[in-house]
């Protein structure tokens, strides 16, 4: 083959917000499969917000990516070459690695997807990593009942999505945060939910408006002023699900950006019982990914569950787009289709 592998690698480490400067695109040398290893060509990569704690040398639960390594991410993709006996080229696999064209792949760390079932994009939102985390996370720590509130905040991204219309599925009142009335619209009208509350105005007022009742599960996946708002509203023995917090993944050590509000008092915790648990997909997730991609296609093929995706084309554009992410530019889960 006389193709190349053009990527993106980490130029320099992010002060603050990431800008095009930290990223460069190179053109590399095709890899080749060892035995027992699948070339992929990638066809969909996946841009989430963790990859921007990779960039930093930070103790994390994950390595961060080397100062002029690959961009980290998953991608979905076709076999191009195979030097194992269970893919064949052409097959469609989740699993692929990083910011490129193409990646050498131990065969057991590829999942065959069958693109009858779904598009292929979606193994990387609703039927990938960020719906696997709302599935995880309602399941084992937000467990909403019917009757029960539940809030999520960025309601219409990859995770939130899902998470809302999981707890509607569950029999929960769903409220959406989101940043905009067109992200406030689509929350309503197209997932479903009970009540949307747009961040960007009087987050207090419109939480007193569409929270009568307080809430019972809080999906955290923004910190920050949404969490200030949401937190006093805890009714008894609530539950708050620390999947994220993108609006502080920019500041040092994560901490709250300069002028943001104080963190929550958290004496309610024990005046309420409350249960505040944090958790990371990979830790459990993967090894119930059959479950839950059952469940999930079950959903879908019933009605029950939409997804949006925010498709951007050309691997050059990845850099933008992953900052644009970090601003609340995306509407729905973030791919880069590559040719
Ligand atoms: N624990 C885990 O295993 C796990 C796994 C996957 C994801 N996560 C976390 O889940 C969260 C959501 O991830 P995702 O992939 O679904 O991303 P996403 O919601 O598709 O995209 C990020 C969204 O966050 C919101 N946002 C960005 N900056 C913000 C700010 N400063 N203040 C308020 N909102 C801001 C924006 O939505 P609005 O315009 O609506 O504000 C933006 O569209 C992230 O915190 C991520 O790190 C955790």
């Amino acid at each position: 083959m006389t193709e190349t592998n053009p990527r993106i690698l980490l130029a320099r480490r992010p002060k603050g917000a990431p800008v095009p400067e930290d990223f460069r695109l190179e053109e590399a040398p095709l890899p080749d499969p060892a035995e027992g290893e699948v070339l992929v060509r990638h066809r969909f990569l996946s841009l989430d917000p963790y990859q921007r704690g990779r960039m930093d040398d930070a103790k994390s639960y994950a390595k961060p990516v080397a100062l002029g390594g690959v961009m980290e991410c998953q991608a979905v993709g076709q076999v191009a070459a195979s030097r194992d006996p269970r893919f064949k080229e052409g097959d469609w696999v989740l699993g692929g690695y990083g910011w490129q064209t193409f990646s050498t792949r131990p065969a057991q760390a590829l999942i065959p997807i069958d693109p009858k079932e779904a598009p292929p994009s979606t193994a990387l939102g609703v039927l990938g990593m960020p719906g696997l985390t709302a599935w995880v996370g309602l399941t084992d720590i937000g467990q909403p009942k019917p009757g029960e509130t539940l809030v999520v905040s960025a309601a219409s991204g990859a995770v939130g999505q899902v998470v809302g219309q999981l707890g509607k599925i569950a029999g929960a009142r769903v409220v959406g945060i989101a940043g905009g009335q067109t992200k406030c619209d689509f929350a309503l009208r197209e997932l479903g939910f009970d009540a949307a509350v747009d961040h960007r105005g009087d987050l207090v007022a419109q939480l007193d408006a569409t929270c009568p009742q307080g809430v019972d599960v809080y999906w955290e996946n923004v910190g920050g002023a949404v969490q200030a708002a949401v937190f006093p509203r805890f009714n008894d023995f609530g539950r708050m699900v620390m999947c994220g917090m993108i609006a502080q993944y920019n500041t040092a050590s994560g901490a709250a950006a300069a002028g943001a509000p104080p963190g929550p008092n958290l004496g309610p915790v024990v005046r309420k019982r409350l249960r505040i648990q944090g958790f990371i997909v990979s830790d459990t997730g993967w090894q119930r990914y059959a479950r839950f991609r059952a469940e999930v296609l079950g959903h879908i093929a019933a009605g029950r569950l939409r997804w949006k995706e925010d498709v951007v084309q050309g691997l050059a554009n990845a850099p933008q787009a992953f900052i644009g992410m970090l601003e609340g530019r995306n509407f729905g889960k973030l791919v880069i289709a590559l040719d």
